[in-house]
């Protein structure tokens, strides 16, 4: 062994302990000596990153391999400085190229699923995952985001078998029981879910998320008392989107008043989950779950020829109605409030504007000014109407039409809160908000608006004139 060696192993050896200060001080003598050495350079390159200073890892990391190109553990950790950067496509590319070296790497492979899962790659994610595991099969944590990349892609009896596997390696993890519970939740396996949460909660009892989500099970399935225990867990400690989820839900079970209006935070990250299945729908097709569009068509007063009008698709969404409005429109603008349905919706190519934005925000810009309004399904998350009435009223040209839906409780005065975190409204509230805001009732229909689980949510659909 040569001094420089011994030298390399000592500074190796501080490196594992955790002496990072050493480490580098050592690396940087043998650099000193010699410039031209791959393995210190890639090591002082992997202090920098545990520092936290990924850009100058990058660099060192980037010099090592210039000395070395098919250095494959410098690739590895090039790849998680350059994921720690933000910078995840070139991140895949350091990792692709460090098990071009050494395909035996259950990190490597693993590192690599996680990057494409960010990436929303996850076909290939899975594949890596099961690479990973393939090499190592008690690789818990590849199991465990396995079954979450499985469950993004909708493949929930996979995703359970996945968790599964994760929980057979100890240590128990509450994060791996409630993630399995959501997947027993999607497939109906409702005692299974409820078993699930409350493993997760034996591990972690304040675990806000499994107390709201163990809620909305066993709100699913009628056991209220127990679900009101678990939403009051939430609210005493969650802030965020789970706060309003539990505010939401204990006014559906009837122990809160529903909150004045459902925060944007809250429709945004709704949304983001359920963007797929909405960009999936289309207007005219008889979609099981989902008719709202039908309540619709059979209230529009769209005229045959007419090609003239300017159209406001009002909480447009992923633009499922743009084929529809399209033909009569002059100008068909979109407006929404969820990033992910308005980047869906401008890939349909059908809107001459789209807008990102809180619809009672966008309507208060004086200048805009539509023959036509369409409001589908979008006021399901205000609770009063009478703001927005007098809004789509002033945005209205004289004998404009407003047209939109909402889900129906007859019971309640003005709006409740459905078992969804949806607001239904009583028909009888919102055709007097629409009159008492100048708008006329010319047309209303009823039907069943979608199916959520086995329950039937009736909705209405009206149409006003200005
Ligand atoms: C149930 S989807 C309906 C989408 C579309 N109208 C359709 O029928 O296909 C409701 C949409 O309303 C949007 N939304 C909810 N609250 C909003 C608000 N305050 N401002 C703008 N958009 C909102 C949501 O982001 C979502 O895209």
């Amino acid at each position: 062994m040569t001094p420089s060696d011994d030298l390399l192993n000592q500074a190796l050896a501080h490196h594992a302990a955790g002496r990072l200060a050493d480490a580098e001080a050592i690396y940087r003598r043998l650099l000193q000596d010699d410039p031209n050495q791959a393995v210190p350079m890639h090591m002082l390159g992997v202090v920098a990153h545990q520092a936290g200073n990924n850009d100058l890892a990058v660099d060192l990391i980037g010099q090592a391999l210039v000395l070395q190109p098919d250095y494959a553990n410098a690739h590895y950790n090039l790849g998680n400085a350059l994921k720690d950067l933000g910078r995840p496509h070139e991140a895949v590319a350091a990792y692709q190229q460090s098990l071009a070296q050494n395909p035996s790497s259950a990190d490597g492979h693993f590192n690599l699923a996680n990057v494409l899962a960010d990436l929303g790659e996850l076909d290939q994610a899975v594949a890596c995952f099961a690479a990973a595991i393939a090499l190592q099969p008690d690789y818990g944590a590849a199991h465990f985001n396995m079954g979450n990349a499985l469950k993004g892609l909708g493949r929930m009896e996979d995703a359970v078998a996945a968790y599964k596997s994760a929980l057979a390696i100890p240590p128990a993890s509450a994060e791996v029981h409630h993630n399995l519970g959501l997947a027993l939740h999607q497939l109906g396996r409702m005692d299974q879910a409820i078993a699930s949460y409350r493993a997760a909660l034996a591990i972690q009892p304040e675990f806000t998320a499994a107390h709201y989500n163990l809620g909305k099970v066993l709100m699913s399935e009628d056991r209220s008392i127990e679900a009101i225990a678990s939403f009051e867990h939430v609210l005493k400690r969650a802030t965020g989107d789970d706060r309003t989820g539990a505010e939401l839900a204990l006014a559906h079970l009837g122990v809160m008043d529903p909150p004045a209006t459902t925060p944007a935070s809250f429709i945004k990250s709704y949304y983001q989950s359920r963007v797929q299945d909405w960009s999936n729908a289309d207007w005219d097709k008889d979609a099981e779950s989902y008719q709202g569009y039908e309540i619709l068509s059979k209230i529009l007063n769209f005229e045959g020829d007419r090609t003239d009008l300017a159209i406001l698709d009002a909480g447009c969404g992923t633009g499922t109605l743009a084929t529809l409005l399209r033909p009569y429109a002059r100008h068909l603008e979109g407006v929404d409030l969820s990033p992910d349905m308005v980047e869906k919706a401008r890939k349909k190519d059908l809107y001459d504007t789209l807008i990102e934005d809180d619809l009672e925000h966008y309507l208060s810009d004086g200048q805009r000014r539509f023959d036509r309004v369409v409001a589908a399904a979008v006021l399901v998350h205000f609770s009063r109407l009478d703001q927005i009435f007098a809004k789509f009223h002033r945005v209205l040209n004289p004998d404009g039409t407003l047209a939109l839906t909402l889900f129906v409780d007859d019971d309640c005065e003005k709006f409740s809160v459905n078992v969804a975190g949806f607001f239904s409204h009583n028909p009888a509230y919102a055709i007097q908000a629409a009159t008492d805001a100048g708008l006329t009732l010319i047309a209303q229909e009823r039907g069943v608006h979608e199916v959520h689980g086995t329950t039937d949510i009736i909705g209405v659909g009206l149409l006003f004139q200005k």
